[in-house]
């Protein structure tokens, strides 16, 4: 590592200066109001990847989003780190609206429809590939790769919006008769557009609904 790389993390510092400053200058009571408490509206399960900043793509401010991500925005069912954020979302912050975004060109999806590898990322991504699996029929009659590729992504978000909609903590919420809906996103890196995969979710799903798992994007 060279000099220049070794200071690299200093210039977020000083971008951080400017930033605080400017966002004081805009609305002086901002920090104060959000050192007192955080009341987001949206809980957001995204991907790790750099390009999809949830409040950058979507327009909010700090404050607006609770927000959990991992690599191709994966809702397993024994993750303690997912199931804290849900659950404390929900039951802590009231958060109403939670959102799953993938993302077309997942790098993660991406890996899960080539060879297996090696590595920790490897038992990650095998949980994309039982999406590929379980959607097998489909994505075989897709010839072209990048649209198979893209139709990957979709399921993948519908699967997640699945599961996620048959966790005890949702399904504890809406029994209470909580409005809570699970919305399944997918972003384009290509144009900086999200699209509403129209699989919005407001009730527990059985084992023998397949409405979901199904689910058509529009
Ligand atoms: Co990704």
């Amino acid at each position: 590592m060279n000099i220049k790389d070794a200071d690299l993390h200093r210039d977020l510092l000083h971008k951080n200066k400017e930033w605080s400053a400017r966002m004081h200058q805009d609305n002086p009571e901002l920090f104060t109001e959000l050192a007192k408490h955080q009341h987001p509206f949206f809980l957001w399960i995204g991907c790790s990847d750099s390009r999809v900043p949830p409040n950058q793509i979507t327009g909010t401010m700090p404050g607006d989003m609770f927000i959990h991500r991992n690599i191709a925005n994966m809702v397993v069912h024994t993750d303690m780190n997912l199931l804290s954020v849900v659950d404390y979302g929900v039951n802590a912050l009231g958060i109403d609206h939670i959102i799953i975004c993938g993302h077309y060109g997942c790098g993660g999806v991406k890996a899960a429809m080539g060879k297996e590898f090696g590595g920790v990322a490897a038992n990650w991504v095998r949980h994309v590939r039982d999406v590929a699996r379980l959607h097998r029929s489909e994505l075989d009659l897709i010839k072209d790769e990048q649209a198979r590729f893209d139709r990957l992504v979709e399921l993948n978000v519908i699967e997640q919006v699945y599961d996620l909609s048959r966790t005890v903590i949702l399904r504890d919420a809406w029994q209470r008769g909580r409005p809570i809906k699970v919305h399944g996103w997918v972003y384009g890196l290509h144009d900086g557009l999200i699209k509403d995969l129209g699989v919005t979710c407001d009730r527990y799903v059985h084992d023998a609904d397949t409405t979901l798992a199904t689910g058509n994007s529009i």
